[in-house]
């Protein structure tokens, strides 16, 4: 016999849809047996889960067909679109030759294509290309193949990795490791190795007064003085914006002087791209926008349109050549996941390369980044209650705080954000913000109509709950 499943005492389910008994049975069923990500569980006491039943194009569709916009594009997967023909058709043409085979021993021509489309597609040094299955785990696959190269190669002492404040790389407990946010990381700080973290970009509340489109990364002085430290591995970095601090914005410059730095230094240069790769920032790769090269490349996300769960991280032959041996050298990467390259994970990746890639896609994204540019800007010129707004291609934000000259935030307890979430929904727009960042990143194919929706709603809601 189980054991009696944990109930809290009142469990009521307070919305409107509950005069639909079987949705309060499945519900209850869902808080009975599931633990969802990030989650407080006793929230679901005022407010139940969005129960999906089915979702298309941008729109996510309850039981009752209700359509919500996915405006973060269902945790920044999604980029064509929910149920988008193509991308089915690619996986049912895949499924119906193979669902899986291990990735040892066996190789697979879906995998074949997508490495060397990434290798085409990606900064000319970047040749060679090792599949995951997430974001985290592309993140781990670079830190282990950075130190086994140091350690393969007569550096040995070369074993910490410098990480930037706020940033964030995924929550296993190696890219934990090199993660700038405490409430991630706080309650596993004594299991993780030791890296370095420095105070980084941060625009909004710039120390040094500028303006993000005129300074030359002034404070990149930290970041020069860790370098100078002798047991440096490597530095990994989100290029462009920090994510999950709350879609932190900083310029190119910065990662024009880290480059530079990292190759005096002798250092390798990680970039984490999970989040900004494929069309988010109006390009296909930040690093290759920008001319720059890094030593490992990780991407996940987008890379599947949403559809399935796949990585790769994408180095040098460099790198490649320090585990090349005869076997019994003992060098050889060992790191394996059961799921790697998953062939069907490979062929929508395949199919969302080939969409991406399509002439005059990207350009297509030219104008809705203008409208969330206009809208965004006159909200945060609007409301007392828009400390900033920033945009980087198609990933905007409006940060909310309490005092707009001052740029102090609401405390925490407030949850100004999440009540903006909950006045969203009712109006029929996904919005999960960061803390008090209220932010989009629809999937690339939404519309200037939908764009419309999204922000108007971000507006309304923003007044309803702080006016
Ligand atoms: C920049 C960045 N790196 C790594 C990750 C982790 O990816 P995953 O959630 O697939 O493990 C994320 C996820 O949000 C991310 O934004």
């Amino acid at each position: 016999m189980k054991s009696r499943n944990f109930l809290p005492h009142v469990i009521t389910f307070n919305t409107e849809k509950m005069q639909d008994r079987e949705l309060e049975s499945n519900l209850m069923q869902d808080f009975r047996n599931v633990w969802h990500p990030c989650t407080q569980h006793k929230d679901f006491e005022s407010i139940t889960p969005l129960m999906v039943e089915r979702a298309e194009g941008v729109y996510l569709f309850d039981e009752q067909g209700k359509g919500y916009i996915d405006a973060i594009s269902s945790w920044w997967v999604n980029l064509f679109g929910h149920n988008h023909p193509r991308l089915n058709a690619a996986l049912k043409d895949q499924l119906e030759k193979m669902a899986h085979v291990m990735f040892a021993g066996i190789t697979h021509q879906p995998a074949i294509d997508l490495a060397s489309s990434l290798v085409k597609l990606s900064p000319e040094n970047l040749n060679k290309v090792f599949f995951s299955d997430n974001g985290s785990t592309s993140v781990e696959v670079a830190l282990k193949m950075s130190l086994q190269y140091w350690q393969q190669t007569g550096s040995e002492t070369k074993t910490r990795f410098i990480y930037l404040k706020g940033g964030y790389h995924g929550e296993t407990l190696g890219a934990l490791s090199v993660c700038g946010l405490d409430i991630f990381r706080n309650k596993f700080e004594k299991v993780l190795p030791k890296n370095l973290e420095v105070e980084g970009p941060d625009c909004f509340r710039c120390p040094y007064g500028l303006n993000r489109d005129s300074c030359s990364a002034e404070c990149f002085d930290p970041m020069e003085e860790a370098l100078a430290e002798k047991d440096i591995a490597g530095v990994i970095i989100e290029p462009l914006v920090q994510g999950a601090a709350g879609m932190k914005i900083y310029p190119p410059v910065y990662l024009k002087k880290l480059q530079s730095a990292c190759d005096s230094h002798s250092v390798h240069l990680i970039f984490d791209e999970i989040a900004v790769a494929f069309g988010r920032t109006g390009s296909l790769f930040v690093s290759g926008a920008l001319g720059l090269q890094p030593t490992f490349l990780c991407l996940s996300k987008g890379i599947t349109s949403g559809y399935l769960p796949l990585a790769a991280t994408l180095t040098t032959n460099e790198i490649y050549s320090a585990f090349y041996d005869d076997y019994s050298s003992w060098k050889l990467f060992i790191h394996s996941h059961s799921y790697s390259a998953n062939p069907l994970a490979c062929s929508v990746a395949n199919e969302t390369l080939t969409m991406l890639s399509e002439d005059g896609f990207l350009a297509t994204l030219e104008p809705k980044i203008n409208l969330m540019k206009q809208m965004g800007q006159q909200i945060f010129e609007e409301s007392k209650w828009c400390g900033e707004f920033r945009q980087q291609g198609m990933i905007a934000a409006l940060e909310l705080v309490q005092d707009k000259k001052g740029k102090k935030s609401f405390s925490l307890e407030n949850r100004m954000g999440y009540k903006v979430f909950l006045e969203a929904l009712k109006r029929g727009v996904f919005l999960r913000p960061l803390g008090d960042v209220i932010y989009f990143i629809p999937p690339l194919v939404i519309n200037e109509d939908e764009i419309k929706k999204m922000m108007d709603t971000a507006r309304e809601c923003i007044a309803v709950v702080l006016d």
